[in-house]
């Protein structure tokens, strides 16, 4: 993971964070809940630093695809996008998505200030008309040369059958910017990651020359779409006004003190099957409006089912509320740690930029193995302690910390920091639970409840105060993932400081304990 060390995360007061917005042809899955969860885990963990985060996620709805879904089924497309857009909030909602804004590409004020964007371009003479011929891929909402298409027997990205097209259109001048571009990428080699995905697009540069954006349809076409300033005959083309949707959505000539308090974003999250659409149109968009770039574009690897990209066009998806709805059957009908364990076992079970694959053996063994065995064990036992020998009262040690203790918590809270800086949550979290295990054999190992035959209650106090404030801090270490889990074990711990802060994970600050325990976080769940 070299490209950890020069984090440019660090350090900022504000902290500006997007998704991509969905298109709304139809529900989310897994692969959208992934994004989400990880932007959500990386907004919790920027608030944990005490920063000023705005988060931003949302839907895509206008383009040829929607309004064929829309036609598909019989409904008008106005109808049909309101209640998909409506079906994304309700997941982010349900799976505790901490977003500030959800922007939607049909609200007004988005489409004056993509129509606001387009126009400064034309006046700029970076837009201009031209004749256009070459195929179109409406799953991929993209437009490919026949060159292109020849050698990949189809539509490059996703293989299928594409349109020829001919016709008059608004183009905008991205061969202009490729030098410009190559050079912002040489000098920030930050700005695409993982560095796997800074390579791939180098070199697509490299290899590529850039050939100038189509950015409109003519509305005998296709009429489903932002008006063309200046033209009546024209839509804007989806991909140019939904990405504009990172400004707009901060307030980008609508609200000017928003805008400069927001811009630049300090990481837009998607996969990488549109990390060009953000490592090149968008810095070339942003460019020639003479805006700052993203610090960072993150495109993180794909979700697989059935050994294919989970996709909503295929069809092999997992629908998230279901998952939900199965675990928490599986958890004494807990939806809130069932949210929990979907949010961990996604966050956890992949590293970050690599592909997974989503199946109910390992979201099952992920739960028990890690949350039923060793976080809720742990906190279970040592509440229970704490209740049975303490009446629940547990003040800090007077001595210092032992050995064992000091080894396993190590500097745990520069390498937390340092890997959720980076956004390597598995890692990030790996090394939690490496703490929360390590507590767990502390346990095994010295035997507390034979302190209390022996009489050595002092000792015992202290022994439990160590495994509190482990937990305190574990606790505030996994909020960021499992804010539902986090917050119940703050209350069991009889903490009313409700906000979560990393300033207060420094050891030994707690003064009392005032345990309330209440049943195991996560049970185990019978895998037949
Ligand atoms: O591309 N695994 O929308 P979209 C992981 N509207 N992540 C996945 C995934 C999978 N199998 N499938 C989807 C669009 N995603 C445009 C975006 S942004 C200005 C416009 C997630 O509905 C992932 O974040 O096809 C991916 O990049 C995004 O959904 C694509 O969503
Ligand atoms: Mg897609």
């Amino acid at each position: 993971m070299a490209e950890q060390k020069k984090s440019p995360l660090k350090k900022m007061s504000k902290f500006y964070l997007t998704t991509p917005i969905y298109y709304v042809n139809s529900e989310p899955h897994i692969g959208h809940a992934y994004t989400n969860i990880i932007s959500d885990c990386t907004a919790r963990y920027q608030r944990l630093k005490g920063n000023q985060v705005f988060f931003l996620t949302g839907t895509d709805e206008h383009g040829e695809k929607i309004k064929k879904a829309a036609e598909a089924q019989q409904q008008e497309v106005k109808v049909f996008i309101d209640n998909k857009a409506e079906i994304f909030r309700k997941l982010w909602e349900k799976l505790n998505i901490s977003n500030d804004f959800f922007i939607r590409t049909t609200d007004d004020f988005h489409k004056q200030v993509v129509q606001v964007v387009v126009s400064k371009l034309i006046e700029k003479g970076d837009i201009y008309k031209a004749k256009y011929k070459g195929f179109y891929c409406t799953p991929c909402e993209g437009f490919w040369t026949p060159v292109q298409v020849k050698e990949a027997g189809g539509c490059p990205d996703c293989k299928r059958e594409v349109q020829l097209i001919e016709e008059d259109n608004y183009f905008f001048k991205l061969s202009k910017y490729q030098d410009w571009l190559v050079s912002h990428l040489k000098n920030n080699p930050g700005f695409a990651q993982p560095k796997s995905r800074y390579n791939e697009v180098s070199a697509f540069l490299e290899k590529n020359k850039l050939e100038d954006l189509c950015i409109s349809r003519p509305k005998k076409r296709l009429s489903w779409g932002v008006a063309f300033p200046g033209d009546d005959q024209y839509v804007i083309y989806v991909w140019f006004d939904a990405l504009i949707n990172y400004i707009s959505g901060a307030g980008y000539s609508i609200d000017q003190e928003k805008f400069s308090r927001l811009w630049p974003a300090e990481i837009h999250f998607m996969a990488k099957d549109i990390l060009r659409h953000h490592a090149i149109f968008w810095p070339i968009m942003l460019k020639a409006l003479d805006l700052e770039l993203p610090k960072v574009v993150f495109a993180h690897g794909w979700w697989k089912f059935e050994g294919e990209k989970m996709s909503k066009s295929r069809g092999n998806i997992v629908n998230p509320f279901d998952v939900i709805e199965t675990l928490a059957i599986s958890l004494s009908g807990s939806k809130e740690m069932a949210v929990d364990a979907l949010r961990y076992f996604l966050l956890r079970e992949v590293p970050i930029g690599s592909d997974g694959t989503f199946s109910w053996p390992a979201l099952f063994n992920r739960t028990n193995s890690d949350l039923a065995n060793d976080l809720g064990n742990l906190v279970y036992r040592t509440l229970n302690m704490a209740e049975k020998y303490f009446e629940g009262k547990v003040k800090p040690s007077k001595s210092s910390l032992p050995f064992e203790f000091k080894q396993s918590l190590g500097n745990l809270e520069a390498r937390y920091s340092e890997l959720m800086d980076s956004c390597a949550f598995s890692v990030a979290l790996e090394e939690v639970f490496g703490f929360i295990r390590a507590m767990n054999k502390f346990i095994e190992d010295s035997k507390p409840w034979t302190l209390w035959k022996e009489k050595k209650v002092e000792e015992l106090e202290n022994f439990l105060y160590y495994l509190l404030e482990g937990i305190r801090i574990s606790a505030l270490y996994l909020s960021a993932a499992m804010p539902n889990a986090a917050k119940s074990i703050y209350s069991q711990l009889g903490l009313t400081q409700g906000e979560f802060s990393l300033a207060s994970a420094k050891w030994g600050t707690q003064k009392e304990f005032k345990i309330k325990k209440e049943k195991p976080l996560f049970p185990r769940i019978d895998a037949d």
